[in-house]
Order: structure tokens, then sequence, then C-alpha cells
């Protein structure tokens, strides 16, 4: 079973409701999926490790902690996570980051993925996932599964808003990443959209529709 994290910060609350109302524009719902997505990655990068280093203050020597490594990849499952890569990089600007590009079939639902570049390295970084929607879980499952046969294999996920179908079927599919929501809804409904939820994240993100 993947270890489930959900936020309930009043900030992170307070702004995925104005991110859900059909009145945010685009440059707002931008700028609320950014300001989430910093918020989200302070608490779920807390076990990222950290090193003794040497430094000089205006008094003195001292040693202090700094992190080790730095060795992240973001990876946004386009469209909509792109939206979110931003929030992680404004504060890990050293990250790398990858893409998987895949889109729900509108009749099926099933996943079609049509792009994906890594960073060469990404066996070795601890590999942060993006996408604002958890609704199946099936684009959720696919984009971990390829990252996995690149040799992905420290992966947290971070999603906006989450159907319990989709964090179910997530952790049952890879029980041994990480899984961070902002929100969980009620469910689904008859077209597989997150109840309330906010529509479609990635038309809302570019304008599209
Ligand atoms: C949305 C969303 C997820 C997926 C979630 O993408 O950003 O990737 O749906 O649904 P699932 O959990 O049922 O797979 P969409 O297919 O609308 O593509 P887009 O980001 O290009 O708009
Ligand atoms: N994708 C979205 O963008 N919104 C949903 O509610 C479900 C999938």
């Amino acid at each position: 079973m993947s270890n489930i994290t959900i936020f309930d910060h009043p900030l992170i609350q307070h702004k995925t409701s104005l991110l859900r109302q059909k009145s945010t524009t685009n440059k707002e719902f931008r700028e609320l999926v950014e300001e989430i997505t910093m918020l989200m990655c302070y608490e779920s990068l807390r076990d990222l490790p950290l090193e003794d280093v040497e430094i000089e203050t205006p008094i003195t020597k001292t040693t202090q902690k700094m992190l080790k490594g730095k060795k992240l990849a973001v990876v946004p499952i386009l469209r909509a996570g792109l939206g979110m890569v931003n929030g992680l990089l404004r504060l890990v600007p050293s990250a790398k980051v990858g893409h998987i590009g895949m889109y729900r079939d509108e009749v099926t639902m099933q996943p079609m993925e049509y792009y994906c570049k890594l960073p060469a390295d990404i066996d070795k970084r601890l590999i942060v996932v993006v996408d604002p929607m958890l609704a199946t879980g099936g684009s959720a499952i696919d984009a971990v599964r390829q990252i996995k046969s690149y040799g992905g294999n420290q992966i947290k996920f971070l999603c906006l808003i989450a159907a319990p179908e989709g964090i179910k079927a997530l952790s049952e599919a890879h029980p041994d990443i990480d899984i961070f929501c902002a929100n969980v809804d009620q469910g689904l409904n008859e077209n597989c959209y997150i109840v309330p939820g906010l529509g479609d994240a990635g038309d809302r993100i570019f304008g599209t529709k």
C-alpha cells in the first residue's frame, strides 16, 4: 500500500476553492496551481537527505545542514501537469525536468501515451510526478509504469484533486510510491470527471475551451 498524504492546510483549502470556481480566469488558475504546488512541495520533500557543510557567517565558522546531492527530477504528465512544474522549480531550481505526454481517450477513458523524454540518470534521482487531476488513475498508473521501465525507482506523485477511485487504483498498481493529494473529492461522474472537481484542468490552464 502506498504512503498517502492528504493535505488539510487552510491555505491549500482556500486556494483550491478559488481554483474550483468557474469564474476564475486562466491567469488566476495558473497562478493558483503554482502556489498550491509550492505549498505541497514544502511538505512532500520533508524527507530530502541533508549533509553537514562547513560555512562561515560574519561571526564565525560553523557546520550547518544543506541538501545532499540535489538529485531531483520533476516529471509533469502533459498537458495539465506542466502547470505544476514551476511551483517545484521555484523551491528546487536545480531539478531536472522530464515529460510524459498522455491524454485520456474520450470514449474509452484509457490513457494514450504520445511522448516520453526523461533525464538520462533517472534511476539515480528522486522523481516527483505531477498532474493536477487523479481521476480513474489510468494516466498516473501508466506514467509511473513508464518511468519505472526507464529505471526510475524512487517516485512521489503529487496531485491537486483526487477521486477516491484514483487513489485506490494508483496505490494498488504502485504500492511502492508516495502519493500526495491537496484534496480528495466525492468521486467520478458518468464521464469520469471528478465531482465537484474543477472541470478540465488542461483546458483551464491553457485556455483551450
Ligand atoms: C487529465 C489530467 C490527467 C488525467 C486524469 O488529462 O490532467 O492526466 O486527465 O484522468 P485519469 O486519472 O482518469 O487518467 P487529459 O487527458 O484531460 O489531458 P490534458 O492534460 O492534455 O488536457
Ligand atoms: N481530467 C480533468 O482534467 N478533470 C477531471 O475531472 C478528470 C480528468
